[in-house]
């Protein structure tokens, strides 16, 4: 498969292949720059003709192997300002939209599939069918991908590669590190060690979970340091966002660092990166290194020392977001945990607008736990990106039994989202809405006031730091 990109294919630099590929017998599949890039090569060609496309567009499909049993008009997602005006010779145009007539092509003698649109993305209706049409019909291919085939992969490589050191895993209580280190876990057993910081910055029995999963239920060797004091302690009269951060961040690494130092003669750290963390960060090890755009910087806590000198193992590299998750169930890891919503590295912190103390984390935490319990009784958990509670540093009147009370309100935050790089507000019931902001100032007395947050992203963020 040619994969989309940014570049126009006039562009300086912009990547080719060479064209021998065509030749191979090889089925391949352009997806938008790589179908663009097809017609070049192959004798067609590719203008820009002042009918760019972004988002959804209508599509008719006039036939071919890609669109076998798809209905003849539905929903792609287009992203371009090229088009293709002429196909490769010998190339039979099989789909159009209104401002692109050539939104598809193929050419079977050849194995050669073209298409504008992405059918690798969710808002394209029946995307995942015509890539099974290319894949299963086109190329003839098996469906070999099981969880139970990942992890006997990966175990084999991991012992391959590790050999018989030592290696080292934090655990952040997110499931893409909890997998990573199952997986090294099965692999080599008891010559790894996971570290779990517990920088007190997590949910409500958020900590006891990590330790009674890895340390209780799975017998994985595990130092639960509790370094909520330092972390605290460190944050005192830190209000900026970044700087809270880079607060956590720094602590992190220096008491992650002293683990690593205590264990002695550790060779390899493991770290849950995941494909579209390769992607993202621009490297593509391997493939071609450097072409694939850098779309953000990572601002993750518990980011790898680069003086630590320890070689990476990362087992979920070739994975996405899905897939880990297949792997965490096959692998026996606890539902809570294997479905849990992203939750940022510096934690609660970034929750609490202001002063970071005590007082106002448990304050925070309890108003947090009342919102889990009763999205997920209403069955929401899954549907939503993320949902949690925030406290902001102002206080407001309010009136509880005969008395004037003087307290901070707590938002609801709540979205839907795809990737986190834009996100909507959810709808949540009335009736939910109503039960959560009664619980929370009911049971929480330093709460008088419920609010919630109407912003989709962009303008706002997700976070409120
Ligand atoms: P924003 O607030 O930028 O968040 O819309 C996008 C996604 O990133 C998460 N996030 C973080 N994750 N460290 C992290 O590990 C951070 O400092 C951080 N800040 C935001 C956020 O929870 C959302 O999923």
């Amino acid at each position: 498969m040619l994969s989309g990109g940014p570049a126009s294919v006039y562009a300086d630099g912009a990547p080719r292949i060479d064209p021998a590929l065509y030749d191979l017998g090889v089925p391949t599949l352009g997806i938008c720059y790589g179908m663009q890039l097809m017609a070049l090569d192959l004798g067609g060609t590719v203008e820009r003709t002042g009918a760019s496309e972004f988002g959804r567009t209508e599509l008719r499909a006039t036939g071919g192997a890609l669109f076998a049993g798809l209905p003849e008009e539905e929903t792609v997602w287009m992203s371009h300002r090229d088009s293709v005006t002429a196909p490769p010779a010998g190339a039979t145009v099989t789909a159009g939209s209104p401002s692109t007539p050539i939104a598809a092509f193929e050419e079977p003698e050849r194995g050669l599939y073209g298409v504008q649109f992405h059918p690798e993305v969710l808002h394209t209706e029946h995307g995942t069918e015509l890539l099974k049409n290319f894949l299963y019909d086109v190329a003839q291919a098996d469906a070999t991908w099981t969880p139970a085939a990942v992890i006997e992969e990966q175990v084999e490589r991991i012992r391959v590669q590790v050999g018989s050191a030592k290696v080292i895993c934090g655990l952040s209580g997110g499931v893409d590190s909890a997998v990573a280190a199952l997986l090294v876990h099965k692999a080599i057993g008891d010559q790894l060690t996971c570290v779990f910081v517990d920088h007190g910055l997590l949910r409500k029995d958020e900590a006891a979970q990590v330790v009674e999963t890895f340390g209780g239920h799975f017998h994985v060797p595990l130092v639960h340091v509790d370094a909520k004091q330092r972390f605290l302690a460190r944050l005192e009269g830190v209000t900026d966002p970044e700087d809270k951060r880079r607060a956590v961040g720094e602590e992190f690494i220096r008491v992650f660092e002293a683990e690593a130092t205590r264990l002695g003669d550790v060779r390899f750290l493991v770290q849950g990166t995941l494909y579209s963390d390769v992607i993202e960060s621009g490297g593509l090890g391997g493939v071609q290194a450097g072409t694939a755009a850098t779309i953000k910087s990572h601002h993750n806590v518990g980011g790898l020392p680069e003086d630590m000198d320890l070689d990476l193992v990362e087992p979920l590299r070739l994975l996405f977001k899905d897939e880990v998750r297949r792997v965490g169930e096959e692998l026996g890891l606890p539902e809570g945990m294997v479905w849990r919503q992203p939750f940022p590295g510096p934690g609660l912190a970034i929750r609490i607008i202001g002063d970071v103390t005590d007082e106002r984390l448990e304050t925070l935490r309890e108003a947090d736990a009342i919102l889990q319990e009763e999205i997920r009784r209403a069955g929401l958990y899954r549907d939503l990106w993320q949902s949690f509670a925030v406290l902001p540093a102002i206080r407001s009147v309010g009136v509880q039994g005969d008395e004037r009370t003087y307290a901070y309100p707590i938002v609801i935050r709540a979205v839907t989202s795809e990737d986190a790089m834009t996100a909507d507000w959810a709808r949540l019931p009335y009736d939910l809405l109503e039960t959560i902001s009664s619980r929370i100032i009911n049971e929480i007395p330093a709460v008088n006031r419920v609010c919630l947050d109407l912003s989709s992203k962009p303008p706002a963020t997700i976070e409120w730091e």
